[in-house]
């Protein structure tokens, strides 16, 4: 049984992770999302707000589980006994943390490998950032993001945002 694990902020979840995620399953039996308790400066959403959006946009998909990890992410991986995790590759601007990420993640662990998947085309330019920029400032963020993390932000920003 192969699982990967696909961590991330998902401050919030946006059509790229959910694009990201059902291609991830056509690689592995299952997937174990993984949401960072980190306490970035200008974030959205609580954890809790963002597992909950998360487990309601992927509700159809029997094989991912939402979890959360504190810490290093390769102890996380250990605990959960997954060697592979998931990334997704937008940009060139993206590579050079990727590339690093991935290399201290095998420094440390050196049974675990990052596996990347080039964003779609229809997503490459979407970021949990520019989402959360463009929802504060009132604009429209509804092709950007799932149903539910649209309704969310129009509950928080008002919906005039249509
Ligand atoms: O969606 P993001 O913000 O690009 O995800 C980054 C994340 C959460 C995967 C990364 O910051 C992370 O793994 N944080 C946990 C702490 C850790 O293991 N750091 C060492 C590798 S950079």
């Amino acid at each position: 049984m192969r699982c990967a694990i696909y961590p991330g902020s998902f401050d919030p979840v946006t059509n790229g992770h959910i694009n990201l995620v059902h291609r991830g399953l056509a690689m592995f039996d299952s997937l174990i999302v993984a949401v960072a308790r980190n306490s970035k400066k200008d974030a959205l959403f609580e954890l809790d707000e963002r597992v909950e959006l998360l487990r309601q946009c992927l509700a159809d998909e029997p094989r991912v589980e939402v979890d959360t990890f504190e810490g290093l992410l390769v102890d996380y991986a250990r605990r959960r006994g997954v060697g592979v995790l998931l990334r997704g590759l937008r940009a060139v601007s993206d590579f050079e943390y990727e590339f690093q990420m991935a290399n201290i993640n095998r420094k440390l662990s050196p049974d675990l490998d990052t596996i990347f998947m080039m964003t779609s085309e229809d997503h490459f330019y979407i970021s949990s950032n520019m989402v959360r920029e463009v929802a504060r400032l009132g604009g429209s963020v509804k092709a950007l993001v799932p149903p539910p993390v649209n309704a969310r932000l129009n509950a928080m920003f008002g919906d005039k945002k249509g």
